[in-house]
């Protein structure tokens, strides 16, 4: 098959990541598509800018401040540059070209996904969202398609990185939350807004992502009840402590009656956690998801909830499975991804 053109949109602390695996393992993911993936341009709004790990490598040749362009010549194109304009114009303008489109998107989804999701049924294209639920973690998927099956109960869990590692740096080394805002910014945990995260925006969007999913119904951010971090003071997160307890910026989203009418509920907020419980586990930006089906009884999903390298991995899981739509009309995995390494004996030193 002839290779796939990716259009990359957003070079930050997520798309730089992206780029550079797509280069630097173009013949692996060739494997496992069954035909090159080529990274043809990266769009961003200042070319001129001085980049970490690109800037004097071959990426920075595909950098263009034209995205329009990029994207009328892409097969695939990869989403990454956060926020409702343009993104929203340029994801629906690749859908209406044929494009299949990859994002991280979660403030644009929880906005607008309905919409775009009809235009791709509309064009027959992919649109995949892994990485804009917990960063690094198998989320969407399982609960979108293996659940799909099942009844979901309850989604519960630690879906922002920022707020996790600040309330975390609070507990351990009695920061003030703006200086460990601070630091999440540095790691790349943080929204382009860091307020996204303190103020559970970030959260809430995820919460009505995955209650969506879950619930196969449509949850947008409006309907998500939502409280931050913004108020939590050093002296709160002594308290908690003091009385075993810690605090967690929760997302919760379940099924619930109420004056007769069984419906969902979603909402956010900072809450006591047992410090015996498994979220008080959940430390740095590592992210923590409890999902209760009615058969599959409680499942829980843990790992990197925010950062480039971790948030890559789900793009490009995603950008493999849309590729490999495009390649082989949706039949899964190609034989030749089994062949790349040897299998050694099992009691090989
Ligand atoms: P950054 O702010 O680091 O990067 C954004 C990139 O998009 C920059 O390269 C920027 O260009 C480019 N961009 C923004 N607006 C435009 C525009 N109008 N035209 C052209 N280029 C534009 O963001 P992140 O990489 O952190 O996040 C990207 C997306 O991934 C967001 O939707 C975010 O919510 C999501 N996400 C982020 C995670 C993380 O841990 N950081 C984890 C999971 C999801 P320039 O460099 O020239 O300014
Ligand atoms: N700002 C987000 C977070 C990035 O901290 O969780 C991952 O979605």
């Amino acid at each position: 098959p002839a290779p796939l053109k990716v259009a990359l949109l957003g070079c930050g602390v997520v798309g730089t990541q992206v780029a550079r695996r797509l280069v630097e393992h173009a013949d692996e993911l060739a494997s496992r598509v069954g035909t090159r993936v080529d990274l043809v341009g990266i769009a961003v709004r200042d070319v001129a800018v001085p980049r970490e790990d690109v800037t004097g490598t071959p990426l920075a040749d595909l950098l263009t401040a034209d995205a329009e362009a990029l994207v009328d010549g892409a097969d695939v194109v990869v989403e990454l540059m956060g926020g409702i304009e343009p993104a929203r114009t340029l994801i629906l303008r690749a859908i209406q070209g044929g494009a299949s489109v990859v994002t991280a998107n979660k403030a644009l989804l929880a906005q607008d996904g309905p919409a775009l999701y009809a235009a791709a049924d509309a064009a027959g294209v992919d649109l995949y969202f892994e990485a804009a639920v917990a960063g690094a973690i198998p989320i969407v998927r399982p609960v979108r398609e293996s659940l799909a099956g099942d009844q979901v109960q309850r989604v519960l869990g630690i879906v922002n990185g920022t707020t996790n590692y600040v309330l975390d740096r609070m507990t351990t080394e009695g920061l003030e939350l703006d200086q460990a805002v601070k630091e999440a910014q540095s790691l790349g945990y943080a929204e382009a807004d860091p307020s996204a995260d303190v103020d559970g925006y970030d959260a809430a969007a995820k919460a009505a992502i995955l209650a969506s999913l879950a619930f196969h119904t449509r949850v947008s951010l409006d309907d998500v009840s939502r409280e931050g971090i913004g108020a939590v003071t050093a002296d709160d997160v002594a308290w908690a402590q003091r009385t075993g307890h810690v605090i967690k910026l929760l997302a919760i989203a379940e099924r619930n009656t109420s004056g007769g009418v069984t419906g969902i509920q979603v909402r956010v907020h900072p809450a006591l956690v047992p410090a015996d419980h498994p979220l008080a586990g959940v430390h740095g930006a590592f992210n923590a998801v409890f999902v209760e089906a009615e058969a599959a009884g409680e499942l829980m999903f843990y790992g990197r909830g925010a950062g480039g390298a971790p948030t890559s991995s789900a793009v490009l899981g995603d950008l493999v499975s849309v590729a490999r739509h495009r390649v082989l009309g949706g039949r899964g995995p190609v034989e030749s991804s089994y062949a790349a390494l040897p299998v050694l004996p099992a009691d090989a030193a």
